[in-house]
């Protein structure tokens, strides 16, 4: 593998730069003077308060978690859900005849998401947790390149060009579903106003070899929602016309922890019979700390039976649908508790007042003047502002910067294709961000415009980005 393979850059900088150091421990803690290779293991061991220390000390130069506004992935929980996690730390969730109580609280978690997302058997629902969206969109593909390809076998079809159609504002991890799974991203661009997929471009770009359509709900860009009642509506006329019948999956990574509370009246579940699957993260507007995501099938038909490994182990029949094998039990644990302890109304108030914080804030942030929202937090409660035109002498990316300096992690990025041009800010406020907190950050935004306005031209442009919705493959988009 070349060294230049950016799985290792990160990695190989801070090695070039620490090859030769050893660990600098502070004299308190040791009485002898200590030689501790950075990049190797060391040969001998260590007491475990140095070992903590060490580690801590390290991590002190993290962003602070809290004020990280470019996260949508929880970093708040209390103290008895942490206590629950610590509890279950050490139950692997595969080991399901071990650990049947965790096992039955996951099944829980999965009826509960399934009766949120109206599926039509909820009593008896298909479903699953993951590690996070990610592995739950995989497996939502899955199903659906699995499925089609029996109906296009059934039917004495070429099965072997699968293509998947999405808006290019799609998460990285449909691509690298295509990528890996060799079906063909059919990415739609975005045009002028439109910053995700519309009904009447997703139906131009589906045909015979269309496994699915993906709605997300909402972008990761913007934090609108995508017209899921639309593009089902204008593919069900689709196949009235071509007999083409193309399922439709709803990455709800946030937004399926958003609507069912703040828009109840918004039709994008299993409401539709063409949506086949939802996905989302627990980790999300689940309100659980990293490491857990969903996805639940509307009925047995969507996830194809050939796809289920029935694992003969540890003195049980397991049936699992999964990428992984072992994975914590602790967050699928804390997702239940989080269920249990705000119930329907606990959660609708959460998210309304993440909403409330997120479109006040856009709000107050369009009234500074320099600024243009693309959004504003009515729908995740997230919002993406960009220049106006005429402020040419500063750019987002200096905008970001300059937040940065009062420990705000405020992210600017560029739009993919077609507006590669529109550079943006994006804000995701989460629970925890309240309103006291979105005014001290509009306090340092607005104390840093005369500083910014000042410049005479911009300092840094996206070169500077330090986020990334996601990376194209190395050497090629692939299929
Ligand atoms: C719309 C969407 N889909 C999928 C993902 C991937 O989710 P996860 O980080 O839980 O794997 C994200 C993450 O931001 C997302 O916003």
């Amino acid at each position: 593998m070349p060294l230049s393979h950016p799985l290792h850059r990160t990695h190989r900088h801070s090695q070039e730069r620490g090859a030769t150091r050893e660990l600098s421990i502070n004299p308190v803690f040791t009485r002898e003077p200590m030689r501790i290779p950075r990049h190797r293991m060391p040969s001998g061991d260590l007491d475990p308060d140095l070992a903590r220390q060490i580690v801590h000390d390290e991590l002190m130069l993290d962003g602070n978690a809290r004020l990280n506004l470019a996260t949508f992935v929880t970093t708040w929980m209390e103290p008895q859900a942490r206590d629950l996690m610590v509890e279950c730390f050490d139950k692997n969730m595969i080991d399901k005849d071990e650990y049947p109580r965790t096992a039955e609280l996951e099944q829980r978690c999965v009826s509960m998401l399934a009766a949120l997302w109206n599926a039509p058997n909820s009593p008896e629902p298909i479903g699953c947790s993951t590690t996070g969206s990610s592995e739950a969109c995989m497996l939502a593909g899955l199903a659906l390149k699995r499925r089609w390809q029996h109906a296009q076998r059934a039917e004495g079809k070429p099965s072997e060009r699968p293509n998947i159609v999405m808006g290019i504002n799609v998460q990285v991890c449909w691509e690298k579903f295509a990528n890996y799974w060799d079906v063909e991203a059919r990415l739609v661009p975005m045009e002028g106003e439109r910053l995700h997929l519309s009904a009447e471009e997703a139906v131009k770009h589906c045909d015979e070899n269309t496994i699915g359509v993906v709605a997300v709900l909402g972008s990761t860009y913007d934090g609108s929602y995508e017209p899921v009642a639309e593009i089902c509506a204008a593919l069900d006329e689709l196949q009235q016309r071509t007999g083409y019948n193309v399922p439709v999956h709803v990455d709800g990574a946030s937004g399926a922890m958003i609507a069912p509370f703040c828009d109840p009246h918004l039709v994008w579940d299993f409401r539709l019979p063409r949506v086949a699957s939802i996905n989302t993260s627990g980790h999300k507007f689940g309100l659980v700390y990293p490491g857990v995501g969903w996805v639940v099938w509307r009925e047995t038909n969507a996830l194809p039976e050939d796809l289920i490994f029935r694992v003969n182990y540890l003195g049980g029949e397991m049936p699992t649908f999964a990428l992984n094998f072992s994975r914590p039990g602790a967050q699928v644990v804390a997702q239940y508790f989080n269920f249990l302890r705000l119930g329907f109304d606990g959660y609708r108030r959460v998210q309304s007042t993440c909403r409330d914080v997120a479109s006040t804030l856009a709000g107050k942030i369009a009234k500074l003047g320099p600024f243009r929202l693309l959004t504003d937090g009515r729908q995740l409660p997230v919002f993406a502002f960009t220049l106006k035109e005429d402020q040419t002498n500063y750019s987002v990316f200096d905008v970001s910067v300059a937040l940065r300096t009062h420990g705000w992690l405020v992210p600017a990025y560029t739009f993919p294709a077609n507006c590669e041009d529109l550079a943006a800010l994006r804000v995701v406020v989460r629970n925890g961000f309240t309103h006291d907190l979105a005014d001290l950050l509009l306090d340092d935004l607005t104390y840093e415009l005369p500083r910014l306005a000042a410049q005479r031209q911009p300092l840094r442009g996206p070169e500077a980005a330090a986020f990334a919705h996601g990376v194209k493959p190395a050497g090629g988009a692939g299929r």
